[in-house]
C-alpha cells in the first residue's frame, strides 16, 4: 500500500530510514515501570512530491505527551541570549514601536519576556505546565495546543497580530497543516512569522541520526519549508542558518501577497539542497549502521580498562543507547542537571541518571556528550573539562570533529 505524506497529501512517501523499535525517547522511568515499558516503530520518509521528510506512523500526541512527560524550562545561557537576537530581529523587522507578539510553544515565556521588555504586547501558547509558570511572570499565557481553532477563538476576540514565533515547535507538533491554517488565520495582512527548527541537510551531513526520534515529526529544507508554506498562501523571504540544536535554519515568512522580493539567499539554498535528493537518503541508514558499529567497538575498547558516564540524558541519547545492541551497558550512568531526571533509568536502556556532582564523587574521564548541542557551553563552564582530562566519546565521528574543533 503506497504511503500518504501527511504535509501534501500525495501518495508518493517513500520509506528510506528504520531505526527498529525504540522507547519513548522521553520516557524516563522508575524501576517499578520497566516491566510495562512500550515500544514503537521508528520509521522515516520521504515525499517525493513535497519533499517533506518526515516520520512514518507517528505517535499520536496523548501517548507521547503523557502525565509522565518532563516538561522542563530547559533554557541554558546560549539560548536564553539566541532568543533575545531573535526577538530583537523581530521587532526591528516589524517596524512597529509596540507590535503585538504572539508565540507558539512559549515554555516558560523566556522569549516573550524578552520580549515584552522591548515594547511588544506579547501572548503565548503552551499546552504543558510551563504556562503556569510564565503566568506567574505576568507573561499572558494560554495553557492549549495552537491550532486552527485556537487561533479561530483568539481572533474572535483579539486583533491581528504583527509577529508570529515557533522555536523548535513546528517540528514537533502533529497537525502541522493544522498549526499553518491557525498562523494564516492570525497573521496581520502586513505580518511576519518566524520559526527555527533543526535542519534536516545538517542531520545528514554530521550523521546526527540521534535528532531523529518520536517527538520530531518533521524534519525541514528551505525546499519543503518553500513548498508547504506556499500550500498554504504563504511566502519564504529569507533563511538563516543558526547553530541552535547542532543545526537550524530560521525562516521568515510573510503573506503570499506581500509585495517584497523574495531573499536572494534562496535559491543559492535550493542549489545546496538539491544534493541531499532520495538517492542520498537512501545511503544513510548504513552511515548510520557504521557510526553506531564504530561507537558500539570504542565503547567495548574503553570499558576493557576504564569506566564510562554520559553526560545529558536528552532525548537524543535515548536513540543512541537503544542502537548499542547491549554495549550501552557498559555505560555506569548518565549525568543531569533537571530534577525530575534525576533518580530514574534512561528510556529502554535502564542507565541510571544522577547528578553531575557524582562524576566529582569517581574517578570517571571518559565521558560521551550525550547533551552534544550544548557542547561550547558545557567545555566553557564545566570545571571538571578544566580539572580533568576528559576524554570525550562522541556518537558520530563528524560531530566529535566539529564539537572539539570548537573547543
Ligand atoms: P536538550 O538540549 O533539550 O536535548 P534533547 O532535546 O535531546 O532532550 O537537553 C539537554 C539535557 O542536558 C537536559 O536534560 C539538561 C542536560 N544538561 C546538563 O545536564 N548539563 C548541562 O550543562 C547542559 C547544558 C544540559
Amino acid at each position: 500500500m503506497a504511503l500518504r505524506c501527511r504535509a501534501c497529501n500525495g501518495s508518493n512517501l517513500i520509506q528510506f530510514l528504520d531505526l527498529g523499535k525504540m522507547p519513548l525517547a522521553n520516557g524516563f522511568l522508575t524501576e517499578e515501570e520497566f516491566e510495562n515499558e512500550k515500544f514503537y516503530p521508528l520509521k522515516v520518509g520521504y515525499c517525493a512530491d513535497c519533499e517533506m521528510v518526515q516520520l512514518i506512523n507517528p505517535i499520536p500526541p496523548e501517548i507521547l505527551f503523557n502525565e509522565k512527560y518532563p516538561f522542563v524550562t530547559g533554557s541554558s545561557k546560549h539560548m536564553e541570549v539566541h532568543f533575545d537576537e531573535l526577538a530583537d530581529e523581530a521587532i526591528h523587522l516589524s517596524n512597529k514601536r509596540a507590535p503585538r507578539l504572539v508565540e507558539i510553544g512559549s515554555n516558560d515565556g523566556t522569549l516573550l519576556a524578552r520580549a515584552k521588555d522591548r515594547g511588544a504586547r506579547v501572548f503565548g501558547f503552551e499546552p504543558s505546565r510551563t504556562a503556569d509558570i510564565a503566568n506567574e511572570r505576568g507573561i499572558r499565557t494560554l495553557r492549549t495546543n495552537f491550532d486552527m481553532l485556537a487561533a479561530r477563538n483568539y481572533i474572535r476576540h483579539g486583533p491581528f497580530i504583527d509577529i508570529i514565533v515557533a522555536t523548535n515547535t513546528l517540528c514537533h507538533v502533529h497537525d502541522l497543516n493544522n498549526v499553518l491554517l491557525g498562523i494564516k488565520m492570525i497573521l496581520a495582512h502586513d505580518g511576519i512569522f518566524v520559526f527555527e527548527d533543526p535542519y534536516w541537510p545538517d542531520i545528514i551531513e554530521l550523521c546526527a541520526y540521534d535528532q531523529i526520534y518520536d517527538e520530531h515529526k518533521w524534519y525541514f529544507s528551505v525546499s519543503s519549508v518553500m513548498k508547504l508554506l506556499d500550500r498554504h498562501g504563504l511566502r519564504l523571504i529569507a533563511a538563516h542558518a543558526q547553530p541552535t540544536h547542532g543545526g537550524s535554519m530560521r525562516y521568515w515568512v510573510r503573506h503570499k501577497n506581500w509585495n517584497e522580493e523574495p531573499s536572494i539567499l534562496l535559491p543559492t539554498r535550493q542549489i545546496y539542497e538539491s544534493q541531499y535528493d532520495l538517492e542520498r537518503l537512501l545511503d544513510f541508514q548504513q552511515e548510520i549502521e557504521a557510526e553506531v558499529k564504530n561507537l558500539k567497538a570504542t565503547l567495548q575498547y574503553i570499558s576493557e580498562g576504564h569506566r564510562i558516564a554520559g553526560y545529558g540524558a536528552t532525548s537524543k541519547s535515548t536513540v543512541i543507547l537503544n542502537l548499542l545492541g547491549g554495549e550501552e551497558q557498559s555505560i555506569d550512568y548518565i549525568t543531569d542537571t533537571t530534577l525530575f531526571k534525576q533518580g530514574k533509568f534512561s528510556p529502554g536502556a535502564h542507565i541510571p541518571i544522577v547528578p553531575p556532582s557524582q562524576l566529582r564523587q569517581d574517578d570517571i574521564n571518559h565521558i560521551i556528550l550525550f547533551a552534544w548541542n550544548h557542547a561550547q557551553e558545557i567545555f566553557e563552564n564545566e570545571q571538571l573539562v578544566r580539572e580533568r582530562n576528559i576524554q570525550w566519546i562522541f556518537h558520530s565521528r563528524k560531530i566529535k570533529d566539529e564539537k572539539l574543533l570548537q573547543q
